[in-house]
């Protein structure tokens, strides 16, 4: 029998039919189980010679895929329903299928910087601890010597709550902070969320994170915290990182650097701010500046990713973009 044509033949017929009884006695007729007509020469295959089945049986197992397909597809035309899920497939659960495994997330690369940051110091015997991310202008400022009308505090636009409270502008309220109820020797970071009057642009936002370390002891020097800083960031961003230190100013740290790191080998950025505490701020917290003394350091962790990774907008770890957020 000429299949090509049965299939023609079959498949107008198809085309034709436009109820669903007519389709599904067209469909008894060529495919059912005992009379149809393609069945039937399923039932000749045996007494085929080799040569006859190996063409025989591929071409008869197209045509009924194909026939059953056309008969599926105008059966969802006639009747729309068929196909979509009904009630009782929906109820089926087959409990020895693999169960898909749930997504799992992960933590934001800002905070995956922080974590990899208390790492590296925990190594140097640094320990860590949260805030108060609403501080008092005494903690945040003066006892940083940025008193009030002092000129710093324009570059670090402050939300005041009112006239004493504010959002913290940097995580450094914690030095005197923490000095005051922990005698030394003290090594400690202090992570958190900093908050500054700032227009939102690639670079800023009103709220970001910092993170801030202190050692004091009766022995420390500038020396030892250039060698830290210098371990630390070969940690962070490799052995082959080149970083830079020139003079600068804070009012809590006397004398003052800032850090700068060379990046994709061309540029110089900024990194981090750090230097020696002044000794008013020792004095500050109670202590005696003669026989203490010490280093802080502070840096933003998005800043850190965005270099690490090469991003250029810092808006774009806030934006809840997963496709962006789950290539960390
Ligand atoms: N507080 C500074 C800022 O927000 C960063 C900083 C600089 C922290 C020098 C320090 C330091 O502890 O010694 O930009």
């Amino acid at each position: 029998m000429d299949l090509a044509k049965l299939k023609q033949q079959v498949i107008s017929e198809i085309q034709a039919v436009h109820t669903q009884d007519g389709l599904e006695s067209m469909r008894i007729k060529y495919l059912g189980r005992k009379q149809g007509l393609v069945t039937k020469l399923f039932e000749k295959i045996p007494s085929l010679s080799l040569v006859e089945k190996r063409k025989q049986v591929p071409a008869l197992n197209q045509l009924r895929s194909q026939l059953e397909k056309a008969f599926k597809d105008r059966e969802s035309l006639l009747n729309p329903q068929v196909g979509a899920p009904t009630e009782k497939k929906l109820a089926f659960f087959d409990a020895s299928l693999p169960g898909s495994p749930p997504q799992s997330g992960h933590s934001h690369p800002a905070l995956q910087i922080i974590e990899e940051i208390k790492e590296i110091f925990h190594y140097l015997g640094f320990g860590w601890v949260d805030g108060p991310e609403v501080e008092t202008d005494l903690y945040n400022f003066q006892k940083l010597r940025l008193y009030k009308d002092h000129p710093a505090r324009d570059t670090q636009q402050t939300y005041y709550l009112n006239e004493e409270l504010l959002l913290r502008t940097h995580t450094s309220n914690m030095q005197v902070r923490y000095l005051e109820s922990h005698k030394p020797p003290v090594r400690m970071l202090f992570p958190g969320r900093v908050f500054r009057r700032e227009a939102i642009d690639a670079t800023h936002l009103p709220d970001f994170l910092q993170i801030e370390g202190l050692l004091v002891d009766t022995e420390s020097s500038l020396t030892d915290l250039l060698g830290v800083i210098d371990f630390f960031l070969k940690r962070l961003f490799g052995e082959k990182t080149k970083t830079r230190v020139y003079g600068h100013h804070f009012p809590y740290t006397e004398p003052s650097i800032e850090v700068e790191l060379l990046y994709q080998g061309k540029k110089w950025l900024e990194i981090m701010g750090a230097g020696m505490v002044h000794p008013e701020v020792i004095r500050n917290a109670g202590l005696d500046a003669k026989k203490y003394h010490g280093w802080a350091f502070g840096m933003g962790p998005e800043r850190i990713a965005m270099l690490r990774y090469g991003i250029e907008d810092i808006r774009l770890f806030y934006n809840s973009d997963l496709e962006f957020l789950k290539q960390f």
